[in-house]
């Protein structure tokens, strides 16, 4: 039986006594205490993308950061485990890229709006319709479909990605304002699907302009999945880990940051002397990751991400060709 001291719940609780009271804490302490303990035994690495819970982010989690840096990191992964604390479409980028490795998916429901907006099928009628123009995938899609790509990108890396291409035109798929964003910023035409982040289609710009009226001197860091007219009111866009990046080294003293609010929460955490406006979006395919459920599969080993052999092999090329270029 561990003394209070050495329980790893006791020494993480300090890092988010801001967000959780006190008396909430025994709730979580003993999941933690559990799966600090499983990580050893298993010689499991947990994942945790930004928009993962205060608990998960800052208490259990080895690394953190959005779809690119989850993707880099994974590749390079030692541990016999993989856990991913996300969605599964980033479980399933984290088996292209480290195929030995045991990845575990807690809730096999965590899915994706834009992941489930288009088919391979879709991919192949597209290709179709515009012959000869590439096909450049978001990484929030099933490896099914990234099978059918050129190359992926993510929101930290599109516009390099589709430069790279050297092409007039590409076909950017499945997010359209993500598309949309882009082609604002780059020469090249972009050709786009109809999928929507369901989590930030949700912001609109009259909202934008009311949290400046009710909030003077507010900075607005916008994600690139909200539609282009929140974008055009924005005072910067980017990704995850552009908007963390951008508070770290800004320190804007009010703040809002339009995505997935836990983000926010996990951001505020590490700047408690800054004012976060957090208007509440939440993702429900992430908020099913609980330290319940990570615990869990990492007690049965479940849910084990696998991917086709055939599927795998095309789709590991497509982000393969997008890790080389950034
Ligand atoms: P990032 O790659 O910016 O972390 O975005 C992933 C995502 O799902 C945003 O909704
Ligand atoms: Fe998908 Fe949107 Fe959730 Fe990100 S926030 S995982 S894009 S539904």
């Amino acid at each position: 039986m561990l003394s209070t001291l050495e329980r790893p719940s006791e020494r993480s609780y300090p890092k988010v006594r801001h967000a959780i009271p006190a008396i909430e804490w025994p709730a979580f302490a003993d999941d933690i205490d559990a799966i600090m303990a499983l990580k050893e035994r298993r010689n499991a690495v947990i994942l945790a993308h930004n928009y993962q819970t205060p608990e998960i982010f800052h208490c259990v989690a080895d690394i953190v950061g959005d779809s690119l840096a989850l993707a880099r990191e994974a590749m390079n992964a030692k541990a016999d485990v993989i856990v991913l604390a996300g969605v599964h479409f980033m479980a399933e980028t984290a088996k292209l890229l480290n195929p030995s490795k045991t990845v575990l998916i807690p809730d096999l429901g965590a899915g994706c709006s834009l992941a489930e907006s288009i088919t391979p099928e879709d991919v192949r009628l597209l290709r179709q319709s515009h012959p000869g123009v590439p096909v450049v995938t978001y990484v929030n899609t099933s490896a099914a479909v990234k099978a059918e790509s050129d190359i992926c990108c993510t929101s930290g890396n599109a516009k390099e990605i589709i430069e790279s291409l050297g092409v007039e035109r590409v076909i950017m798929l499945p997010d359209e304002y993500l598309a949309q964003n882009i082609a604002a910023q780059t020469h090249v035409k972009v050709i786009t699907w109809t999928g929507h982040c369901e989590v930030h289609e949700r912001f609109t710009a009259q909202e934008v302009r009311e949290l400046r009226e009710n909030h003077p001197g507010i900075v607005v860091l916008a994600h690139p999945e909200c539609p282009p007219d929140v974008l055009a009111e924005a005072d910067f866009a980017g990704s995850t880990a552009a908007m963390s990046s951008y508070v770290d080294k800004r320190r804007p003293p009010r703040v809002v940051l339009l995505t997935e609010c836990s983000m926010s929460d996990n951001v505020a955490i590490q700047h408690p002397d800054l004012e976060f406006i957090r208007p509440c979006n939440l993702c429900p395919h992430m908020r099913k990751i609980t330290l319940g459920n990570i615990r869990h599969a990492l007690e049965t080993m479940q849910h084990e991400v696998t991917i086709d052999e055939r599927v795998a092999a095309r789709a590991r090329l497509a982000v393969e060709r997008m890790l080389a270029v950034k």
